[in-house]
């Protein structure tokens, strides 16, 4: 067996011990009995090792009836990917502090390499702390329906198929093209790109999402991931667009958001969002002041559990990071920014 397998017998008698595999054991001679089953057993299981799953995953994998081996695969890609970006933050970070070094005009160095270490500290927290207090995953199988009614005095969702048509309208993708939809939810925005023969990607934090979005359109390619881990390789995608999930993120992380895009965004590519989001903070004061007058504490609590942007902020940020921005507004809570990326950095 370890020799069809490219193995050792001591992994396998490991695997066994660590009951990932059993198989039968002769009675007189204590050999063990292998069957095909127990071979594709341990291949699976000498697969999934070498893309980086630890053993305790693999068992849970191989006990868990309901997951799939894509779902888990999915999970994997997206631990290494969140890994692979962290190596990148701490390879910038020595980088900088290599070169801050070698200039060795400064009194004292070390004030500033403890300060870039402070910043790559805050960088790892962000990245890993994000959590889903809305729990989206129930969300999954009613949200086609739920967005078509109307809240008692606010509805989040008014002019969402207005909004959705204005990015599929105003990113300019062609046949051929790739484009990313972060938190794709049901797929209701990537899917307007399919009949233009442009290939989705379509990530989000849940996995029914995922699921729900797969079984209304299974040309979309589903990837687990989030904002500030996009499970893509640097300058992958021609166009990313994004609707109604960016204010799931504290202000602290769009700008982080917009970078971890640009990251996979090739030069000359489109970033399109459509979200929830006040033109300035003037605006957001003067919008929430009307709800606050008119008593509506629906739309006041509705806005503050969430985190609509301040949409100069974002579109500050892209222009001094090499795009050229366009916005538009769709009602008093809803707009779309258009980037392009210049073709050269
Ligand atoms: C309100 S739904 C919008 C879905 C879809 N874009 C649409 O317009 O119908 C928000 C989606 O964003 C996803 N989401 C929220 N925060 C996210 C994050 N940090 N990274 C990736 N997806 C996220 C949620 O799981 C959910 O599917």
């Amino acid at each position: 067996m370890a020799k069809i397998l490219n193995t050792t017998p001591k992994a396998i008698r490991f695997y066994e011990n660590k009951e990932l595999i059993f198989p039968e054991k002769d009675e007189a001679n204590g050999y063990r009995i292998f069957t095909e089953n127990d071979l594709l057993r341990l291949s699976t299981i000498l697969s999934l090792r070498e893309v980086g799953f630890q053993v305790k995953d693999i068992k849970e994998l191989l006990e868990d009836p309901d997951m799939s081996i894509t779902q888990y695969l999915n999970v994997q890609r997206l631990a290494l990917f969140e890994k692979w970006i962290e190596m990148k933050d701490m390879l910038n970070t020595l980088d900088h502090m290599i070169k801050h070094t070698e200039n060795g005009n400064d009194a004292d160095p070390m004030i500033d390499i403890h300060r870039m270490a402070k910043h790559l500290k805050n960088l790892k927290e962000i990245r890993k702390n994000w959590r889903d207090k809305w729990d989206f995953d129930s969300w999954a199988d009613d949200f086609d329906q739920n967005i078509k009614k109307e809240g008692h005095t606010f509805n989040v969702h008014q002019d969402y198929d207005e909004a959705l048509a204005k990015v599929a309208a105003t990113i300019q993708l062609k046949e051929g093209d790739t484009c990313l939809d972060i938190g794709i939810g049901t797929g209701n925005l990537g899917s307007r790109f399919l009949a233009k023969g442009i290939s989705i990607i379509g990530v989000d934090q849940s996995e029914k999402m995922l699921e729900a979005c797969k079984r209304k359109h299974p040309a979309i390619d589903t990837r687990k991931g989030h904002f500030l881990a996009l499970p893509l390789l640097d300058n992958q995608t021609d166009g990313i667009v994004s609707s109604y999930a960016l204010h799931h993120l504290p202000d602290s992380e769009k700008l982080l958001a917009l970078e971890e895009m640009t990251r996979v965004l090739k030069p000359g590519g489109e970033i399109c969002i459509a979200d929830l989001m006040f033109i300035n903070e003037d605006h957001r004061k003067s919008v929430m002041d009307g709800y606050r007058t008119a008593n509506n504490t629906e739309a006041v609590f509705a806005i503050e559990d969430e985190y609509y942007a301040d949409r100069s902020v974002l579109a500050e940020w892209l222009s001094t990071n090499g795009y050229q921005v366009q916005t538009f507004q769709i009602n008093d809570i809803l707009s779309v920014i258009y980037a392009k990326r210049c073709e050269t950095d």
